[in-house]
């Protein structure tokens, strides 16, 4: 896939790799927030600051960390250009109602049509769900409760992003993106490394004109070389930044919010990555890997210890993949995104990584492995190819599936294109029964809810629907692979 990207970078004088500090977004713990989402000017690169759209005036925006089963409600202030048009905030991994679950709304008079929607002329506004959208000057309170059947959620790091029809690329690649940290008893009461030593990392591809400007990827491209690779790989918001840690053991909370790049992480040390969480938080069990890869959109929670390596330079490096799925959508960035510095004074070190971490949900012991329905990816079009999911284009007014509240069902995800994708369900986790008919390897074994499928590959998921009724989007995490149509919803029904 061409990168014009590629070549910007080279125009630029190139920063220099390790001197910038990793940014730790600021926290934000309350109850009742407000977040502007305004333009500002960031500094990302060396020299001039960068221009972007933004929650709260940083990129990424504030990190949210609340305490599972406590309501919480964002009120996110509109104040970006006009020109901008309707957002509309979703938080990637909750279990919300859907009418604060930031779906994508329909057309408006600042976006009047769609090329890659289908979307009937004259739908209503409430139809489309643009009485959900917050327009220009506006405002829009999100009430997260925080809980998911009867108790309060699992404790994940999640994040929020825009989610506009048609223009989630865009809005993201501009800065519309935070994190957000959800814990609760058992994770705190773990002896896991925190403070300091919980350190939520957002991995971010972006292009930048000689004067360090953002760059406008988007127009010209078309499914199925949709793919917008950034040139520079930032981490917080920073270009191949550096953090001081102490030989001892810390948490990383990976996150990558690139819109079509995966990253097959791995330490340059050597030392092993001890994942214990994903998506959906806490694993069962932890799983020691040499590598972990991260599609968009994907998490994983990684303990590293750095006591082998007191008064040495650690690289987080992406490389290529050693399963060989090097293609279209599956090829990882390859070269190093910071630098942790390993101070040489020793110090105790009272955490460990218990055996046994969060055992999954009940309902995962009674699925069914004969899929309640299938949902295959496909391309077509003849003179504007789009993406399809069983044959069709999104339509905010339509669902294809009705899943009864309070139902566990089995889904087969079939990817007949020559593209990996990521698909992601909202509402609730999903538990991984089976890829290609084969049992799932063991960091997979697990709840998640974004998942690579490769060319030709089928999985087979299940969830469970509780608490909320309503309609919940399924879409391709590959940004530009949703707002080209690779994108449906669920309609959870009464029983
Ligand atoms: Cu992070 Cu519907 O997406
Ligand atoms: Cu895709």
């Amino acid at each position: 896939m061409a990168t014009p990207a590629a070549a910007q970078g080279r125009r630029g004088t190139a920063p220099v790799p390790f001197r910038a500090r990793l940014p730790v977004p600021q926290e934000l713990r309350g109850a009742k927030l407000q977040i502007p989402i305004l333009e500002a000017d960031v500094q990302i690169l060396p020299g001039r600051k960068t221009r972007m759209w933004t929650y709260g005036g940083t990129f990424p925006g504030p990190t949210i960390r609340r305490p599972a089963g406590h309501r919480t409600e964002v009120t996110f202030h509109h104040r970006l250009p006009a020109a901008a048009g309707e957002l509309t905030v979703h938080l990637h991994g909750g279990h919300n109602r859907t009418q604060f679950d930031g779906q994508p709304g329909g057309l408006t008079a600042s976006h009047p049509r769609s090329f890659y929607c289908d979307i009937p002329r004259g739908l209503s506004a409430r139809k489309s769900g643009n009485d959900l959208l917050i327009e220009p000057g506006g405002r829009k309170t999100y009430v997260y409760d925080l809980r998911e059947d009867g108790r309060p959620e699992r404790a994940a790091l999640q994040w929020y992003h825009d989610h506009r029809l048609d223009r989630t690329a865009r809005n993201i690649w501009r800065g519309l993106a935070g994190m957000w940290i959800v814990e609760d008893e058992l994770d705190r009461s773990l002896p896991l490394p925190a403070g300091e030593r919980d350190i939520p990392l957002m991995i971010a591809d972006r292009s930048f004109d000689r004067h360090n400007q953002l760059t406008d990827p988007f127009t010209g491209r078309r499914p199925p070389a949709d793919g917008v690779l950034g040139a520079r790989i930032l981490v917080n918001g920073a270009y191949m930044p550096h953090h001081a840690v102490t030989p001892r053991r810390h948490r990383l909370r990976l996150l990558n919010v690139s819109h079509f790049r995966p990253y097959n992480l791995h330490l340059s040390n050597g030392a092993p990555l001890v994942q214990i969480g994903t998506d959906s938080g806490l694993m069962p069990r932890p799983v020691r890997r040499d590598e972990v890869l991260l599609g968009p959109g994907e998490r994983a929670d990684v303990i590293v210890d750095f006591a082998g390596a007191a008064g040495q330079a650690v690289e987080l490096r992406s490389g290529a993949r050693s399963d060989g799925r090097n293609g279209a959508g599956s090829k990882p960035y390859v070269g190093a995104l910071m630098q942790f510095r390993v101070g040489s004074r020793r110090a105790p070190d009272r955490t460990r990584v218990p055996r046994t971490l969060r055992p999954l949900p009940g309902w995962t012991k009674h699925v069914s492995r004969a899929p309640d329905r299938t949902w295959t990816i496909s391309i077509g079009g003849l003179f504007r190819p789009t993406w399809l999911i069983n044959g069709r284009t999104f339509n905010p007014a339509r669902a294809d599936a009705f899943p009864r509240l309070d139902s566990t069902e089995t889904w087969e995800i079939f990817n007949r294109t020559n593209v990996a994708h990521l698909m992601h369900m909202h509402h609730t986790d999903w538990y991984l029964l089976a890829r290609d008919g084969k049992p799932p390897p063991p960091w997979e074994d697990c709840l998640k809810e974004t998942f690579f499928v490769h060319p030709g590959e089928r999985i087979l998921v299940a969830g469970h629907f509780a608490d909320y009724t309503g309609k919940f989007p399924i879409h391709c995490h590959m940004l530009d692979h949703e707002d080209h149509g690779l994108m449906t919803q669920f309609e959870v029904v009464k029983g």
